[in-house]
């Protein structure tokens, strides 16, 4: 059997990072591309690369620095991890997810996802924000789940429930605090793709026909391990780019546009992160 990460080298990671903060982190949160920012609201950090935590797969892609950032947001203590892995850098997808079980170790409850999103949903438009209701994962599907291999028991069990992945009472709560600050947010289907290619206009239409109202390279493999471990999960997009199959005549998608796009909404998604933090 191909090898696949253990239960030491999680250990290893989380007693690395143990050692390196003041912290107890309850919540974690992923920052997908452009969304940087929101690292820098976290007050009294303990900063720590990526690169010098053990086994900790390294980020390759422009717009994901590689920190973790330990402090404190709204009076609570949260683990922000800026510049997660891909499955198309050419890790593993147990690789990929280390950074969630390495989480579940330190004792986080309850994960804040984020991402860049294409628009699938006609009705969505560039810097709108999509609470994840549900996921569509395709390489999961195909058999590219990060739970393949031997199943973790100190984790989970080896057939996990997926019925609820993404926490309703947080989207509700995600969903009020949006309303007092004045603005709306969509619900809506992740599709997970593998990437890096952008999708081809048959493969866009055949994601809106199966129910995806956002398209991204992310996501649900991390999203698949914390429920794994019982963590409760929210799920944000951010809508950089429409994502139809019938695109604006001459308009070609390049990934600096997704960083500039996802910029828009970080104000809104700010605020959305530290409310519900907040609780
Ligand atoms: N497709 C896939 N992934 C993405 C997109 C997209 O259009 N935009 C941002 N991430």
């Amino acid at each position: 059997m191909t090898d696949f990460i253990t239960s030491t080298e999680i250990d290893a990671a989380a007693d690395f990072i143990r050692a390196r903060t003041r912290y107890r982190p309850e919540v974690g949160l992923i920052l997908g591309s452009g969304l940087n920012s929101l690292a820098d609201t976290i007050e009294s950090p303990d900063v720590i690369p990526t690169g010098d935590i053990p086994n900790w797969p390294k980020s390759t892609v422009p717009g994901h620095v590689g920190r973790l950032v330990i402090g404190q947001l709204e009076e609570r203590a949260v683990l922000v991890l800026q510049g997660r892995t891909h499955f198309y850098e050419g890790y593993g997808l147990d690789r990929v997810t280390l950074p969630i079980r390495v989480m579940a170790r330190l004792g986080i409850g309850a994960l804040i996802v984020t991402n860049a999103a294409g628009g699938l949903n006609p009705a969505y438009e560039p810097g709108d924000l999509m609470l994840i209701r549900d996921h569509l994962n395709f390489p999961g599907m195909a058999g590219n789940n990060p739970l393949r291999g031997p199943n973790d028991d100190t984790f989970g069990v080896r057939f996990p429930d997926m019925t609820k992945p993404y926490d309703a009472e947080l989207r509700a709560l995600a969903h009020r605090v949006a309303a007092d600050a004045g603005f709306t947010l969509h619900e809506g289907v992740y599709a997970y793709v593998g990437g890096p290619s952008f999708e081809t206009p048959a493969e866009l239409r055949f994601l809106q026909l199966v129910g995806g109202d956002a398209v991204g390279m992310s996501t649900a493999p991390e999203v698949v391990v914390a429920r794994h471990a019982g963590l409760r999960v929210l799920g944000i997009s951010t809508i950089a780019n429409p994502a139809l199959p019938d695109p604006t005549p001459g308009t070609v998608l390049t990934h600096d546009e997704v960083l500039e796009m996802g910029l828009r909404a970080v104000p809104r998604l700010i605020q959305v992160v530290r409310g519900v933090v907040r609780g």
